[in-house]
């Protein structure tokens, strides 16, 4: 690669932040923690040319750690005319040995690498570092260390196994730490990226929740115009923020379709409907369409068919909303009125994983399934650039109630994957049942943030008990509580002893049909956090 001739930077106003990914999950923690400091920052892939960058007008760029060593051949690099453009750079951990081999500086395979928890001491002053004492504890994690820094360049800070822990060339405003400011363990580690964002890039902190709704707010409006716009309510917390949102933009020109399958969980109906239709006022229809539910799964015990005709099935019940409403606003409306949006609650680390942010796919497995062809929707996606912490804070600021912008995340087939063999609704109202009591009793014991998921499952056996002066024979209850931070992998939750008892002797007292409740303690792998 050669260096090319430097992109123009014209004046750069308010642009994001842009973090350069080179694997792993590390670009996604430091794009939070930016977003976290108030100044709106994407991820950007390392493949990204710098006239591309510099075309987003970027106020800063910082290029992420990564798994691989810039050893290694290949090695993932950036286009290195991103050091021409004036643009300020942070490098971290791979980044920052990126910046020394690519401008002409020694990175070393020493043998000696530092994992974890280390001190660091400065040894010379950086406008990052100005908050610090000369003595602080970083979090590491490399093998290779950088041993001389490139021309025009000093080493600012230093470590036992690192000579290089910090270096920095502050006229062309480039920076390079080796260690992890973005990690809760590094001391003063969101002192230096505010330092880099505000006083070196010249940020203001104005990307706020606020302003998230306000921008949001004008681009659905101007998006949709007067057209109709449909929105799949689920219960969960992504599509009740990104319909709460969008009502705020386009009032009754939404309308709320929620499909009660049946397999929902105990109220989840009734809370809908007082939240949207009680409170919010949107235009709700409320699909009672168990009984069509319960006879397509009649019989059913394989998982992935049963899946399938949820999905299937959830698709056509949308499907008669969606023709009403479109042959209703054909009806009464100009002739020449679009018709045809709907709300989908996609997330940025789906558009981060689908590798493209043009990518508008309705995911194939979720709530809304798949539209016929015949009615073309165009989405609308007002949640497409937001974290989860962020979609909740949103719902927060909007007025959701509580209950939903926490809510545990939950299956689109609902209570049917946790209904081992055949669902029926007996089998469905004692898992409903059950699981009620295990939300209320996580919950009274402080714990239900705190898990990932936490519910009951209903095996497809039934076991010999004795209550009373009768033998009784009735199903088991699992209880499935785990940690995550992702749902990729997941550990059963050591719930305290006291929950556990509770669960066991509530659930046998109160739920008819049950005599016996056990403990999943299978971690994720092998495990699924789901039974089906
Ligand atoms: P598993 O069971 O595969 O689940 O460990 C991982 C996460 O995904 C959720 N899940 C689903 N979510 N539609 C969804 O919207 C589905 O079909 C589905 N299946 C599983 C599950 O609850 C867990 O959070």
């Amino acid at each position: 690669m050669s260096p090319a001739e430097p992109p123009a930077v014209e004046a750069l106003i308010d642009g994001p932040v842009l973090v350069v990914d080179f694997g792993a999950q590390y670009a996604q923690l430091i794009a939070r923690r930016v977003r976290e400091a108030h100044v709106y920052s994407e991820i950007v892939p390392h493949t990204v040319t710098a006239a591309e960058l510099v075309a987003r007008r970027p106020q800063g760029i910082i290029l992420s750690g990564g798994p691989k060593s810039v050893n290694d051949v290949p090695a993932p690099e950036v286009d290195p005319a991103i050091y021409h453009t004036g643009i300020p750079i942070l490098g971290i951990c791979y980044g920052a040995q990126l910046i020394a081999q690519q401008l002409g500086g020694e990175v070393a395979r020493t043998g000696r690498g530092e994992y974890g928890r280390t001190p660091l001491t400065l040894t010379d002053r950086s406008p990052v570092f100005i908050d610090w004492p000369v003595d602080a504890e970083v979090w590491m994690s490399h093998g290779d260390a950088i041993t001389a820094v490139p021309d025009g360049f000093v080493a600012t800070a230093r470590c036992p196994d690192a000579p290089v822990a910090a270096f920095h060339d502050p006229e062309r405003r480039i920076y390079g730490v080796q260690f992890h400011p973005e990690v809760g363990h590094t001391e003063r580690g969101t002192d230096l990226l505010e330092r880099f964002l505000y006083d070196v890039c010249g940020a203001a902190p104005s990307w706020t929740h606020t302003s998230i709704i306000e921008a949001q707010v004008e681009k659905v409006r101007a998006q949709v115009g007067g057209a109709k716009v449909l929105c799949a309510l689920s219960g969960g917390v992504d599509s009740a923020v990104a319909a709460a949102l969008v009502h705020k933009a386009i009032g009754d020109q939404l309308t709320c379709v929620f499909v009660d399958t049946g397999l929902m969980r105990a109220d989840e109906g009734a809370q809908v409907e007082e939240t949207f239709r009680g409170q919010f006022h949107v235009d709700l229809v409320h699909v009672k369409a168990a009984d069509r539910f319960f006879g397509a799964l009649a019989g059913v015990t394989d998982p992935e068919v049963k899946r399938k005709i949820i999905g299937e099935l959830f698709i056509r019940v949308f499907e008669e909303v969606a023709r009403d409403l479109v042959a209703g606003v054909a009806d009464g409306a100009e002739p020449d009125e679009p018709v045809g949006f709907l709300v989908q609650g996609t997330l940025y680390p789906d558009v981060i994983e689908s590798g493209s942010d043009s990518a508008a796919k309705i995911k194939s497995h979720h709530n809304v399934g798949g539209l016929p062809e015949d009615l073309a929707f165009d989405l609308v996606e007002p949640l497409r650039l937001l974290f989860k912490d962020e979609v909740r804070a949103v719902g927060e600021e909007l007025g959701l109630p509580h209950d939903i912008v926490w809510r545990q995340p939950f299956p689109g087939p609902g209570l049917a994957v946790r209904i081992v063999g055949e669902v029926t609704p007996e089998r469905a109202e004692i898992l409903r049942a059950a699981d009620a009591i295990v939300v209320e009793e996580v919950r009274r014991a402080g714990l239900y943030r705190e898990l990932w998921q936490s519910f009951a499952v209903l095996p497809a056996v039934r076991t010999v008990g004795v209550m009373g002066d009768g033998r009784t024979y009735a199903y088991p209850i699992v209880i499935r509580a785990v940690t995550s931070d992702d749902a990729m992998t997941a550990d059963w939750a050591r719930l305290p002893y006291d929950v556990l008892e509770r669960l066991s002797s509530r659930i046998i007292n109160e739920v008819e049909g049950v005599n016996r409740v056990a403990l999943d303690i299978t971690s994720k792998p092998p495990g699924t956090i789901e039974w089906e």
